[in-house]
């Protein structure tokens, strides 16, 4: 199997970070290089990012998402954001409403990938107080919705594998 798969199989949903343990700038300017490389509909890139780095911040995370605490345990948390002015000025309905999201998703998922690559963990947050992120903590503009929270660190943690749906469930062959 090559590195890209193992990525793609050994990544997990993790909840619980070293907390005294920084991540690396280099890393961390990869991952969101990654996360621009995302592919979008008609390459509209509808997104924003936000890396929140203080303990404040993370708290507050913490706080917008129904106190999942382990948020504030990562060194760093990127808040992922859907532009619905670019989404709706290059595709109207359809980019407000399901581009927006594909592309973010798309994403949060590079995030999640290029981490996992470089040695880090994460998880993907989408449990929380939308009004909260967007007014509170980051005074979003209108546009802006926050779509996805992603806790980023080091862990001692390597996670079990969670069951997915058999492949004969949700796979149909079509010829
Ligand atoms: C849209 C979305 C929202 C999620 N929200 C949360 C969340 O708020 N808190 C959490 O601990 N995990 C959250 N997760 C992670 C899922 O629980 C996890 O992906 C799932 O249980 C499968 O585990 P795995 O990621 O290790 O394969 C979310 C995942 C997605 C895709």
């Amino acid at each position: 199997m090559n590195d890209t798969l193992e990525t793609i199989f050994n990544r997990r949903s993790i909840r619980s970070f070293i907390a005294d343990r920084k991540v690396e700038q280099e890393k961390l300017e990869l991952i969101i290089r990654a996360a621009l490389a995302a592919p979008s509909a008609g390459n509209a890139q509808p997104w924003k990012f936000y890396i929140l780095e203080s303990l404040e911040l993370r708290q507050q995370a913490v706080e917008a998402a129904y106190g999942q605490s382990f948020i504030a345990q990562a060194p760093v948390t990127i808040v992922v954001c859907a532009d619905l002015q670019i989404a709706v000025d290059a595709y109207g309905y359809r980019g407000e409403s399901l581009y927006a999201y594909q592309d973010t998703a798309a994403a949060v998922q590079n995030i999640l990938l290029a981490a996992k690559s470089l040695g880090l963990e994460t998880c993907w947050i989408g449990a929380f107080e939308e009004n909260v992120v967007a007014r509170k903590i980051l005074r979003l503009p209108k546009h802006l919705r926050p779509v996805a929270m992603i806790p980023i660190g080091y862990s001692n943690e390597t996670g079990k594998p969670r069951p997915k749906r058999p492949q004969d469930e949700v796979i149909e062959w079509r010829s």
